[in-house]
């Protein structure tokens, strides 16, 4: 077989295995894993590596639209580059839906947004802000038949909102066309009631955004999620799951044999709601502040306990990066006034690897498996890429990450890739981190350096879920 890249003496790694062999590419996808695979024009030596399939971030926000004050700090190049730099080599951003206007519409701005612009493969979830009779009727089944098999609904945020009516029509809609949806479960009214009460009271700093929607407010939007999936018979992805309250929840609906299914991040294992305090109560919490908050140490152990358990299948960023010190991002001209103007969101994209296995394999906590299937295996199962995506083996596409498990240097935001002025984690101590991302048969970050091009990477469009 004439190939035309080999990656040598490393230890392949996959959701059930871990084994010493070589993997040989051709146009872009694996046609062979053996011992001593020769003649390929291009040879990578990965002994002492461990050859990972490349990550699978399947929530990251790029270029999304955040009203006119606002802007993201990564577009669809910044973003996918620093996403290869840590490691991944495909992430799904969300379309948008802008209410008044048509779902097809909003989701082919974003696809030209993407367009020529990647350097890794994409694929676009859409969130339904709007979901009118035409909007249920023909536009969701006819993007659902155009490979966009997931959307994201909201129990919160003034624009996004969903009421019970609607999150149980757009559930309906998934349970019809097979499509999984995902849900931000925080109560809208409860926040909003907190909001203001402590805006009156004058807890105007970003620390009171995390009290502002205290663990009860994700516990009862995760109940109330679960019961109009189990009353419309439709699964369900919970994604950013932050603590103990809302994970007791799913693995109640879990073992009750309701297919509910769960995601967390980085921020909710390292990040606590005292980090949104910054340096006395001032604005550089605003750092820190994303939704649902970072809780505490003991609800740390709880996802830690959702993740060994199985109660999580996916382990995502949340990617939703500002600039800190920028009008337009973290520090908006009403910042300062209340946390409620606070953009939500942090940076993760590059991180999100490093800390899983740092945290987790480093520190015994997890397998090197469970690291394959929470960051790469079950996004492409549970996204509908299985399986052209997601594992190391023939057929698959030659999406591979060469990894240090024992290079051990801080996370700093000088060596990130990404369009933040910071990272939350600066300074976090890290044993275990991505040498060589190589996305479709092209090495697309190496020794620190992007190499890969821009546009190289393609906007997909997905099969079903193995959830539906
Ligand atoms: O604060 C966050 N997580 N912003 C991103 C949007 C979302 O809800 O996922
Ligand atoms: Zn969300
Ligand atoms: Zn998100």
């Amino acid at each position: 077989t004439q190939l035309d890249l080999a990656i040598r003496g490393g230890t392949i790694v996959t959701a059930s295995d871990e084994f010493r062999a070589d993997i040989g590419i051709r146009d872009g996808r694996i046609v062979a894993i053996a011992d001593g695979i020769e003649g390929a024009p291009r040879e990578i030596d990965a002994s002492g590596l461990l050859a990972l399939p490349g990550g699978i971030d399947s929530h990251v926000h790029i270029s999304q639209a955040q009203g006119p004050d606002v802007v993201m700090a990564d577009d669809f190049a910044s973003a996918t580059r620093a996403a290869a730099a840590g490691g991944n080599t495909m992430v799904l951003p969300f379309a948008l839906q802008e209410k008044g206007t048509s779902l097809r519409t909003c989701v082919e701005n974003y696809r030209k947004l993407a367009e020529g612009e990647c350097y890794i493969d994409t694929a676009f979830h859409l969130i339904i802000s709007d979901p009118t009779a035409v909007v249920l009727g023909q536009e969701l089944p006819a993007l659902v038949k155009d490979g966009y098999t997931s959307f994201k609904v909201f129990m919160t945020y003034d624009d996004l909102v969903l009421n019970d009516k609607q999150l149980l029509e757009v559930f309906d809609v998934a349970r019809r066309e097979e499509a999984l949806v995902m849900v931000h479960c925080e109560g809208y009214d409860a926040i909003r009631f907190l909001t203001s009460k402590l805006e009156r009271e004058g807890h105007i700093a970003p620390y009171y955004h995390g009290v502002s929607r205290p663990q009860a407010v994700e516990r009862e939007a995760t109940h109330r999620a679960i019961s109009h999936a189990e009353v419309i018979g439709v699964p369900i992805m919970i994604v950013h799951v932050s603590g103990r309250e809302a994970m007791e929840q799913i693995r109640w609906a879990q073992q009750r044999g309701l297919p509910v299914h769960a995601e967390t991040c980085p921020q909710y294992i390292t990040l606590t709601a005292d980090d949104m305090k910054g340096l006395n109560m001032d604005i550089s919490g605003a750092k820190y502040v994303c939704s649902p908050p970072p809780r505490d140490v003991e609800n740390q152990q709880a996802i830690w306990e959702g993740i060994t358990t199985g109660v999580f299948q996916t382990f995502s960023s949340d990617h939703c990066p500002f600039r800190y010190d920028d009008p337009k991002g973290k520090l908006t001209p009403n910042a300062r006034t209340s946390f409620r103007w606070v953009p939500n969101g942090i940076p993760g994209v590059e991180t999100r690897l490093p800390i899983l296995f740092s945290e987790g394999v480093s520190k015994g906590r997890i397998t090197l498996q469970k690291f394959v299937e929470l960051t790469a295996t079950n996004h492409a199962r549970i996204y509908g890429l299985y399986p052209r995506k997601g594992s190391i083996g023939v057929g698959f596409d030659a999406d591979i990450v060469l990894w240090d498990p024992k290079l051990t240097k801080p996370i700093r935001q000088a060596d990130l890739h990404h369009g933040s002025d910071y990272t939350p984690w600066e300074g976090f101590d890290v044993t275990g981190w991505p040498v060589t991302t190589i996305a479709r048969g092209r090495v697309v970050y190496e020794q620190g350096k992007i190499v890969g091009n821009k546009g190289a990477g393609e906007v997909l469009s997905r099969g079903k879920s193995s959830l539906v």
